[in-house]
């Protein structure tokens, strides 16, 4: 199994490009099964996540050709992916492939709509609390589906005539279960208000691409989104927009090693909450054309205390990293985590590298310490193990993270980014 070896203590100076978001990708990737005709998208990330889905998809009888591309540096790692899907050709989602990634489950909502039944496995993915399913269970069954759920499976009926538009609102804000209604709704019957709609830049870019397919969508970004059915929906390009978890994460090891780094081919206005935090615990920030730039010439890194939130809050996916950063703080930080029960598994391999964090309840503690020291360390999932590598680029001496394997569900050539700014991080195959 690969392994990744860092000494750490260089600064990073240099240019990152940002890839496309793997967030935004997976649903607009399923998007493709809501039309015959060929949907096209520009900036497609090259991730373990990415290709476990083409699978699926393929299962599905969805054609796929991709276009690798590499004519210049502001796109380099970008592809262009055609989807085809002239019919449907299995209605299962298998739970061999749809264990290995939650967002698979999301296939739902398509099938659902545009072949009125679907069978797909109970969802798998990172080890970060339960995540049940209950919210799209109860947005379907508001659009007139019956589901039930049988040895593993949720089995979805859509009424005669297909899913009949609906005024739903969510009890809890969720991601994938808005992406799958709004996805569902395009093709029902009459209009769709969702409410308590996640606000997430990915769900604005699945209704943008949902749009120039023919949808009616309106309100996206907002809390209330309203989706007029349409019969049917036709192919279009669409480019992903960039992900801004790989920026937060890039723009946080910056201010954790120090150094100077231009973020390209990314947008700051994702990440606001995300960028004030790492401002204001010492880093500069400022937009530069295409990107923005950060960077930390000595000084100290201060204590900045952060509780995750739904869009436009600071976000779940960046607390780990954060806290890597907070790890090096000149005095107490506390980190809240409101979204996942049970997202603290990298506190105890940051431990490992010399941290000082207790935890109480959803809330840590971190008493920033003076130095890190390279060590053995686990990825335990995505972003967790992200933090890791982070906080080894901060530390004395060598770091080794293994089971990278989650590294490479989420981020697009990380060693090549980061050695390219300097760093020294290698992939090492046992
Ligand atoms: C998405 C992101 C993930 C991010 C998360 C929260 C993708 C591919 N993944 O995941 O990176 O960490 O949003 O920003 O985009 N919940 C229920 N019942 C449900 C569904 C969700 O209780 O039916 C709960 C979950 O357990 C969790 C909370 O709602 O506590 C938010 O989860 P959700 O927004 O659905 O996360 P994902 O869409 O799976």
């Amino acid at each position: 199994m690969d392994r990744i070896r860092i000494v750490g203590g260089n600064e990073l100076k240099g240019i990152i490009p940002i890839s496309g978001a793997k967030n935004a990708a997976l649903p607009l990737m399923i998007a493709s099964l809501l039309t015959s005709d060929t949907l096209t998208l520009e900036n497609v990330p090259h991730l373990a996540d990415v290709e476990q889905l083409l699978r699926i998809l393929g299962n599905h009888g969805v054609d796929i050709a991709v276009n690798g591309r590499r004519e210049s540096q502001r796109d380099a790692y970008s592809r262009t992916i055609h989807f085809t899907c002239r019919t449907i050709v299995d209605t299962t989602a298998p739970y061999e492939l749809v264990s290995t990634m939650r967002a698979s489950f999301w296939v739902i909502g398509p099938l659902l709509a545009r072949e009125g039944k679907a069978r797909v496995s109970l969802p798998g993915g990172c080890a970060i609390g339960t995540r049940p399913v209950d919210l799209f269970i109860d947005g379907l069954q508001a659009l007139g589906a019956t589901m039930e759920i049988d040895g593993g499976y949720i089995n979805a009926t859509a009424p005669k005539g297909g899913l009949i538009g609906a005024r739903y609102t969510f009890p809890k804000v969720s991601v994938g279960a808005t992406h799958v209604m709004m996805m569902a709704a395009t093709l029902a019957r009459g209009t769709t208000v969702i409410g308590n709609a996640a606000r997430e830049p990915e769900v604005s870019d699945l209704a943008a691409c949902l749009n120039a397919m023919g949808a009616k969508i309106t309100g996206a970004g907002t809390s209330t989104i309203t989706i007029e059915g349409v019969s049917s929906l036709s192919g279009a390009r669409h480019r992903v927009l960039p992900d801004r978890i790989e920026t937060g994460t890039y723009a946080m090891a910056v201010a954790m090693t120090g150094g100077d780094v231009v973020l390209e081919n990314t947008d700051i206005s994702l990440l606001e909450n995300a960028v004030e935090a790492i401002r204001r615990s010492g880093a500069t920030i400022e937009p530069v054309e295409g990107g923005f730039r950060v960077a930390r010439h000595g000084g100290v890194i201060r204590p900045v205390d952060v509780v995750t939130e739904p869009y436009p809050g600071f976000p779940t996916d960046l607390q780990a990293q954060f806290m890597g950063l907070m790890t090096r703080a000149q005095g107490v930080s506390h980190v809240t985590e409101t979204i996942f029960e049970n997202r603290f598994m990298h506190v105890q391999e940051l431990a490992r590298l010399g941290a000082k964090i207790t935890l109480s309840g959803q809330t840590a503690r971190i008493e920033g310490v003076e130095k890190l020291r390279g060590a053995q360390v686990m990825a335990t999932d995505l972003r967790a193990s992200v933090s890791l590598v982070i906080a080894g680029l901060a530390a004395e001496g060598e770091t080794w993270v293994s089971r990278v394997y989650h590294l490479d569900r989420g981020f697009e050539r990380l060693e090549e980014k980061l050695t390219n700014c300097g760093a020294i991080v290698e992939r090492v195959r046992d």
